[in-house]
């Protein structure tokens, strides 16, 4: 029997637009009467070649005909080909690849390399930050109700200091430290972005208390920035970067791009995970950033983003814009969540972020300047 009626059998635990998807295209969802929603949200910056791109369609028809899935006992082709591909578009000396499911799956295994490789505990992340929901990215997560979960987990939390403070990071690092982990451009905190020369401290007090710098970029990599890698766009390279979200336009994976030296003694059962790499996923990555390379939208992030910046900084009640490329918050002067619902009404779609008066941005990659004109109206109907 079909079941028409919405259910209470969902645990509750989301905060959810006033909308029914069935469909999407490009930066467009459909709701269930069929209206189209213009998506700056980006179904949380997931949907990078826009929503159900019908190369990324075809690559997953394919492999699902072909093969869904078979173990990591199995090599596979398209893990082959994706993880060279990654390779190809990270900065050097990044050159192995590990890979998983989501984005804190992606931390977990960075932090655990960084532990295993340093033989030490403690981690230095950042005020703002936010790494995931397991027990061990939830100890690096900034806010009191994710440190909670990590502390029933018994998991010692990380030592956090402000954004973009050389002097209080300098200050946090000593030879017990294993890693500094953070966010190239922060996400939830509202995309605010790391200055380069806090990046460029960070690298060098890694290097001289012998810790290893990893990059989040589950949020603010796979082109978001304009660039292919964040660590590309600051010109700072990391011991190894996480991305998730953006990389296969939506099915799930997550991906552990480092350094060799961080895994030159990896052995068979060192790291795992069942479906990590799969046939499908894998064919929807390779799909996806076929899309980004042949429609060259890293130039359009670039472009359009300039285009966006330049015309939210004239709108009425914004104080400034945050961020960088396609991850933007709009910071104002008003609550960001009443501005948000305002949008529902022109039927766009837009984040919030934990700073309540930044109103997040995040559209897929392929937003055309004509879709962040009606962007703009609606926004400056919505602040007027
Ligand atoms: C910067 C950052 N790191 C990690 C995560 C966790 O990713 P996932 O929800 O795929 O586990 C997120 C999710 O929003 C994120 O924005």
């Amino acid at each position: 029997m079909l079941i028409e009626a919405p259910t209470d059998t969902l645990l509750p635990v989301y905060a959810t637009f006033p909308l029914r998807a069935v469909a999407g295209h490009g930066s467009w969802l459909v709701d269930d009467e069929g209206n189209e929603w213009l998506d700056a949200y980006g179904g949380h910056a997931v949907a990078s070649s826009g929503h159900s791109h019908p190369d990324v369609v075809a690559a997953i028809a394919e492999q699902a005909a072909k093969l869904i899935f078979y173990s990591t006992a199995v090599p596979h082709a398209g893990r082959e080909q994706l993880a060279d591909t990654l390779v190809r578009l990270s900065p050097e000396p990044l050159g192995k690849v590990f890979f998983c499911n989501s984005g804190a799956e992606a931390n977990e295994n960075q932090l655990n390399l960084a532990r295993r490789r340093t033989g030490r505990t403690t981690v230095v992340t950042m005020l703002g930050g936010w790494h995931g929901r397991t027990a061990a990215t939830l100890a690096c997560t900034d806010g009191e109700r994710y440190e909670a979960g990590a502390r029933r987990a018994g998991v010692p939390l990380s030592r956090k200091v402000r954004f973009n403070d050389i002097a209080a990071l300098e200050q946090a690092m000593d030879d017990t430290v294993a890693a500094i982990l953070l966010e190239p451009v922060q996400g939830f905190s509202g995309a605010r972005a790391a200055t380069p020369e806090f990046l460029q401290s960070a690298r060098a007090l890694c290097d001289r208390h012998g810790a290893k710098l990893l990059f989040d970029e589950v949020q603010c990599g796979v082109g978001r920035t304009g660039a292919f890698t964040a660590a590309e766009h600051f010109g700072v390279t990391p011991d190894a970067i996480a991305m998730a979200k953006g990389l296969a336009a939506g099915l799930p994976i997550g991906a552990v791009i480092v350094v060799p030296s961080l895994v030159d003694d990896i052995k068979v059962g060192d790291l795992g995970s069942t479906f990590g790499g799969g046939p499908v996923p894998c064919a929807a990555a390779l799909a996806n950033i076929g899309v980004i390379e042949r429609e060259d939208l890293l130039a359009n992030v670039r472009q359009v983003s300039a285009q966006l910046v330049a015309a939210a900084s004239q709108l009425p009640h914004v104080v400034q814009v945050h961020g960088r490329g396609f991850l933007l918050g709009l910071e104002l002067d008003r609550p960001a969540a009443d501005v948000q619902r305002g949008l529902w009404a022109h039927r766009v779609l837009t984040g919030t972020s934990t700073d309540p008066r930044t109103l997040r941005l995040l559209p897929p990659l392929s937003l055309a300047e004509s879709e962040a004109d009606l962007l703009l109206q609606a926004l400056r109907a919505v602040l007027m």
